[in-house]
C-alpha cells in the first residue's frame, strides 16, 4: 500500500489587488447576484464567465417552489454560455455571494454538481478554466477546474 498526498495550489487575492480581467470578471460576478430569485433560501448567488473571445455572460441562482427544479448560478451561467456560444471556450468564471445584506466575507465555492459540470467545460474545450471565488476577505484563485477537481469522470472514462 501506498499512502498518496495531494496538494491544491490557489492564490488568496485582496479585493484592493484584483486587476485587469480578474476584477472585471468578479464585478460581472458581484453585479449579477443582484438578479438572483431566492426567495426560499434568499441566498444570492452570481456568476460570470469570460470566454475566450472576449464576451462575459452571467447568471445567478434560480430557485423554484418545488425546490430541486431550481438551478445554482453557475449553471446557469455556464449552461447559457454553451447554449449561445458552443464554439468559444469560456476562460474563467468568477463567483459570488451575497447574503443578510452583505457579500458573503469568505469565498463561497461551487457545489458538486457544478463542479462536475464546469470540469466538463474544461475537458470539452480543452482550455484551462480559471476559477475565481470572491469574499469580501479575499478572492481564491484556481489556475483551473482540474485544480479545484483533482479526480474527474468525464468523458474519457467512457472511450
Ligand atoms: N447555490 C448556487 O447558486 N451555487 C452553488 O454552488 C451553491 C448553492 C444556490 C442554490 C440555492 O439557490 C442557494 O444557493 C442555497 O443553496
Amino acid at each position: 500500500m501506498k499512502s498518496l498526498q495531494l496538494t491544491i495550489r490557489y492564490d488568496a487575492i485582496p479585493e484592493q489587488e484584483l486587476t485587469g480581467d480578474d476584477l472585471r470578471l468578479v464585478e460581472r460576478a458581484k453585479a449579477a447576484t443582484q438578479t438572483s430569485f431566492s426567495p426560499y433560501s434568499h441566498f444570492r448567488v452570481g456568476a460570470a464567465i469570460l470566454l475566450e473571445n472576449g464576451e462575459i455572460v452571467s447568471g445567478s441562482n434560480q430557485e423554484n417552489a418545488s425546490f430541486t427544479t431550481g438551478t445554482c448560478a453557475e449553471r446557469c451561467a455556464m449552461f447559457y454560455a454553451n447554449a449561445r456560444y458552443p464554439d468559444v471556450a469560456p476562460v474563467a468564471i468568477a463567483i459570488a455571494c451575497y447574503y443578510g445584506g452583505s457579500f458573503t466575507p469568505e469565498p463561497g465555492a461551487p457545489c458538486g454538481a457544478c463542479r462536475q459540470v464546469l470540469s466538463e467545460v474544461e475537458h470539452r474545450y480543452g482550455r484551462d478554466l480559471r476559477v475565481l471565488l470572491y469574499g469580501a476577505n479575499h478572492t481564491y484563485a484556481f489556475e483551473s477546474m482540474a485544480e479545484l477537481v483533482p479526480f474527474q469522470f468525464n468523458a474519457s472514462n467512457l472511450e
